[in-house]
């Protein structure tokens, strides 16, 4: 008995080291709006870093728009391989052909997610940040597991 009561204490240590000093600590959770606001507001996307293969805008392909930028967080900046890390994130501008904006779609990796969709979370924004179809959206992930064994992304190979 003595013992169990231990170890609930020691687990609980542990999880309130983990969620006060971790790495994901500041996270937001499978929501929409909350990821929202930490794109914009917590970790300001545009202050984030590139592939170094997929730097500023160049042209893409559709659906996405004939002009883009994929803006990467730290953690998958450090990523070592596929998988990558949970916390990730891209941020990709869309742009019209006179380089306009006009939409973000956004990849965000939540541990226990989506499993079998590499756990990524799926979102399309308006620049207001009105968010479209978001969560485990099929149309993405069907489209994007091309690349499956690159963790869904297209536009950089992990090595
Ligand atoms: C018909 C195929 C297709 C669909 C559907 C699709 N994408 Fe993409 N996506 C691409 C391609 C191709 C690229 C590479 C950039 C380009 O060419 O525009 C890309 C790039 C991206 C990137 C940049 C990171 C990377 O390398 O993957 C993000 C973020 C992204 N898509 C999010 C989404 C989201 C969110 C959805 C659903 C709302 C979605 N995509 C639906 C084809 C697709």
């Amino acid at each position: 008995m003595k013992k169990v009561g231990i170890s609930v204490l020691a687990l609980t240590a542990l999880m309130i080291l983990f969620m006060g000093f971790g790495p994901t600590s500041e996270m937001p959770g499978p929501d929409a709006a909350a990821i929202w606001e930490y794109i914009t507001k917590e970790s300001p996307y545009k202050e984030w870093g590139f592939w170094n293969d997929h730097k500023d805008i160049l042209s893409g392909n559709s659906p996405h728009g004939p002009f883009h930028r994929v803006y990467v967080n730290e953690v998958l900046l450090k990523a070592d391989g596929a998988p990558v890390p949970y916390g990730s994130i891209q941020v990709k501008e869309s742009f019209d052909s006179n380089k306009k904006p006009t939409a973000l779609t956004v990849m965000y990796k939540i541990e226990g997610f989506n499993p079998e969709g590499g756990d990524w979370f799926w979102a399309r924004y308006t620049l207001e940040g009105k968010a479209g179809p978001a969560g485990k959206v099929q149309g993405c992930i069907g489209c994007h597991a091309v690349k499956a064994g690159n963790d869904y992304i297209l536009v950089h190979d992990l090595k």
